[in-house]
């Protein structure tokens, strides 16, 4: 029998081999929607992208003030059993593996500006990234464009309307588990992040809460009434981050320290103290991780039906092709076709 954690690496693979097909989770794609993911959603500079580079434990997100992430970036975490070497590996770039993280950072920025420019402008076209490491937690995470109220220079005035409209094309998804980020620094009740979770998921039943800057706060005053759930209640328990500032970023502050004294931050302070054990990024991944497992158990079934769908429309389409398949396109479908054969008998082995 295996184990929770792998059926999180069954459905990444699933989701990777949907990718390959050409199904991006975009309108009318039918497995990857039915498949949870986790949507990282908030205002522009409330710490997104720090948070992703905080649940993988590595730098390699381009980032600086303004609108940095300009693409959907679809992270797929698979992690390796052995101590092996970590690497990444990008849809576009199939036999290319990139050890070195700097090198993923210049990749997303330069993979980028093929799609939109060296401008300002966003594109819905996701860029996917895997990433293979013995430390991370399997799940997909998909870093979106931070929502804004006012275009800048070289930005269409459309661009508000557009950013809003993609982020929500994740997030309305019922599988979206909705990573809700708000600076601590800023009253809460002006958080866009609260703002659309409230509208999409108004139970609170897959948004998780996370509150970024904690160490910006002025003197004096504390977030014990948003962490505790008293300013902003959700189901799920809220969790504090403190990221890296620009500064720690500047001096190369590494990952591992910054983990390090994110965990004293916490356990150190007179405020949040007595929440040290549910607080700080390494928490919210294994917190995440979990919810996605649970998520995922109780979906087996429908998995099931759906594999076997898409089982029969590639059949179909095979088909359709005409057999034997000499070309590129039908041993791909092949594949893949046996490849949810496979899905299809270990997710029924999850159902006893
Ligand atoms: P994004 O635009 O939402 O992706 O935000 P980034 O992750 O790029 O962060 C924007 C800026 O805020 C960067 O300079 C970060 O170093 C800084 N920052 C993010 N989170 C924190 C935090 O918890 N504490 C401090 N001091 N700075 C943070
Ligand atoms: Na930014
Ligand atoms: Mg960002």
């Amino acid at each position: 029998m295996a184990t929770m954690e792998s059926l999180i690496g069954l459905v990444n693979r699933i989701q990777r081999a949907c990718t390959v097909l050409g199904d991006h989770g975009g309108e009318g794609s039918s497995l990857w929607e039915a498949l949870p993911s986790v949507a990282v959603v908030g205002g522009q500079s409330s710490g997104k992208s720090s948070v992703l580079e905080s649940i993988v434990g590595r730098d390699f997100l381009p980032r600086g003030s303004g609108i940095v992430t300009r693409r959907p970036l679809v992270l797929q975490l698979h992690k390796l059993e052995r101590a092996q070497a970590e690497y990444a590996e990008f849809l576009h770039a199939p036999r290319k593996k990139f050890t070195d993280f700097a090198s993923v950072r210049r990749e997303i920025s330069d993979e980028t500006d093929r799609i939109t420019g060296k401008s300002k402008q966003i594109s819905n076209v996701p860029i996917h990234l895997s990433i293979y490491s013995p430390h991370v937690v399997n799940l997909t995470l998909i870093d979106l464009p931070g929502m804004t109220k006012v275009a800048v220079e070289g930005q269409p005035d459309s661009i508000v309307e557009d950013i809003d409209n993609m982020v929500r094309s994740y997030v309305e998804k019922p599988n979206c588990i909705i990573l809700a980020i708000s600076p601590a620094n800023q009253d809460i009740a002006t958080s866009d992040a609260i703002k659309l979770a409230r509208e999409v998921d108004p139970s609170g039943e897959r948004t998780f809460g996370v509150l970024t800057k904690l160490d910006l706060m002025d003197k004096g005053t504390n977030a014990l009434d948003v962490l505790e759930g008293r300013a902003y209640r959700l189901q799920h328990p809220w969790v504090g981050i403190v990221n890296r500032s620009q500064a720690d970023i500047n001096k190369n502050v590494d990952m591992i320290d910054a983990r390090r004294k994110e965990q004293e931050y916490f356990a150190t302070s007179p405020d949040y103290g007595h929440l040290a054990h549910k607080m700080g990024s390494e928490y919210l991944a294994k917190l995440l991780s979990q919810h996605l497992e649970s998520v995922i158990r109780s979906r087996i079934p429908s998995i099931i039906a759906l594999i076997n769908k898409t089982i029969s429309e590639l059949e179909a389409e095979l088909d359709r092709l005409g057999r034997p398949i000499g070309v590129d396109a039908g041993a791909q479908l092949y594949t893949i076709l046996e490849m949810c054969r496979a899905f299809d008998r270990v997710f029924k082995e999850h159902l006893d």
